[in-house]
C-alpha cells in the first residue's frame, strides 16, 4: 500500500485538462450480440504435451472477456490459432466472415520508428479523439511530434492501443496491456476500455483491470478452455467455495451436470446424425456421461 501511495503521489503525470469522456459511438453496434468466434472440440497438442483439448466456447459481438490461465497454459498459443498463425490439432475455430481482428502483442516492435506519433495516428484518422485519449493516459499532445523511436515501451503501447481502439476492428485482443504502465495510466486505460463499445479479449494478470472491465471470462484450467458468464470476482468466490465447502460445490456441480446433459441431449435430437455439429455434441455428451459416472 505504501509503495502504491508513493507512486501515486509522485504525480509524474500531469492531470489532463481535457474532459474524460471518450465517445466510441462512431463504431455503431451492428454486430452486437452476434457470434464472432466459435470453437468446437478444440485441442492444441505440442508433441506429447496437451495444452488444452475438448474445448467448446464462443465469443459474441460487444463482449468484454478476460482471458485467464497460468503462465504457459496456452493463452498466446490460442490467440495465434485464432489469427491463423498456429495450426489446430483437433476440432475447429469458426470465425464470422470478414471478421477484422486487431492484436496488441505484449512487446511492441512493429511501430514505424522513423514516423512521429502524430503521423502514425493521422494515418488512421480520428486524431482529435486519439489526442484526448492519449492526454488522459499522460502523453501530452506536444509529445506527439517526436519520432516513435523516442518513445518508451509503455508509451508505444499507449499509442498503438489508442490507434487500435479508434480503428474499426470487430475483435480486439490485448495481451498484458498494463505491463508497462504506471498506476494513473492504468486507471486511464481502464476507463477507456470501459467506454469502448467494441469486442475485447484481454489477457492480463492485472486482476483489478479484468474485474473492472470484463464481465465474461475465458479460462484455461484442467487442460480445457472454458467460458464463464461472470466476472473475475465471482470466479474467485466460486474457487474459494470449492476449497472451503467442497461438499456444497459437489452438489451444485451434480445439478449443473444434470442440467447440461438434459440440454445437450435435447439439442442432439434437432441435429442431423453424421454432421460435424452432431459428432461434436455427441462427443461432449459422452464426456459429460463419463463425468457423471465418476461422481
Ligand atoms: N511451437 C511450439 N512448439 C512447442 N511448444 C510450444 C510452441 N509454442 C509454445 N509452446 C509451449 O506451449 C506452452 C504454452 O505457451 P503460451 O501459449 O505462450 O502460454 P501462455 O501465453 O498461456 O503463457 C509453453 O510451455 C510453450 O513453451
Ligand atoms: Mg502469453
Amino acid at each position: 500500500m505504501r509503495r502504491l501511495e508513493a507512486e501515486l503521489k509522485k504525480e509524474t503525470i500531469e492531470k489532463p485538462a481535457e474532459e474524460w469522456s471518450v465517445d466510441f459511438s462512431f463504431r455503431g453496434d451492428a454486430k452486437k450480440g452476434k457470434r464472432m468466434v466459435e470453437a468446437k472440440g478444440l485441442a492444441k497438442i505440442f508433441g506429447d504435451r496437451t495444452l488444452f483439448e475438448k474445448s467448446h466456447f464462443y465469443v459474441k459481438g460487444g463482449e468484454k472477456i478476460g482471458f485467464l490461465g497460468p503462465n504457459g497454459s496456452g493463452k498466446s498459443t490460442f490467440i495465434r490459432m485464432l489469427l491463423g498463425a498456429e495450426s489446430i490439432t483437433k476440432g475447429s475455430v469458426w470465425k464470422s466472415p470478414s471478421l477484422k481482428i486487431g492484436y496488441l502483442p505484449q512487446e511492441m516492435n512493429d511501430l514505424p520508428a522513423d514516423k512521429t506519433a502524430l503521423e502514425y495516428l493521422n494515418a488512421g484518422g480520428q486524431t482529435a479523439m486519439a489526442r484526448t485519449t492519449l492526454a488522459n493516459m499522460g502523453i501530452h499532445a506536444s509529445q506527439l511530434i517526436h519520432p516513435l523511436s523516442a518513445f518508451s515501451q509503455g508509451e508505444k503501447m499507449k499509442v498503438k492501443l489508442v490507434s487500435m481502439l479508434l480503428d474499426e476492428y470487430d475483435l480486439l485482443i490485448l495481451d498484458e496491456p498494463t505491463n508497462h504502465l504506471d498506476l494513473p495510466s492504468r486507471e486511464a486505460l481502464e476507463e477507456t476500455l470501459l467506454a469502448y463499445t467494441g469486442t475485447l479479449l484481454i489477457v492480463s494478470h492485472d486482476r483489478y483491470l479484468v474485474d473492472k472491465v470484463c464481465d465474461k471470462l475465458l479460462v484455461i484450467e484442467d487442460k480445457r478452455l472454458k467460458r464463464f458468464e461472470f466476472s473475475l470476482k465471482e470466479y474467485e468466490q466460486r474457487m474459494h467455495m470449492k476449497e472451503t465447502q467442497p461438499g456444497l460445490q459437489e452438489d451444485n456441480e451434480k445439478a449443473v451436470l444434470e442440467l447440461k446433459l438434459i440440454e445437450r441431449i435435447g439439442l442432439l435430437g434437432a441435429l442431423k446424425p453424421g454432421t460435424d455439429e452432431y459428432n461434436w455434441l455427441n462427443e461432449e455428451i459422452d464426456e459429460l456421461l463419463k463425468r457423471k459416472k465418476k461422481q
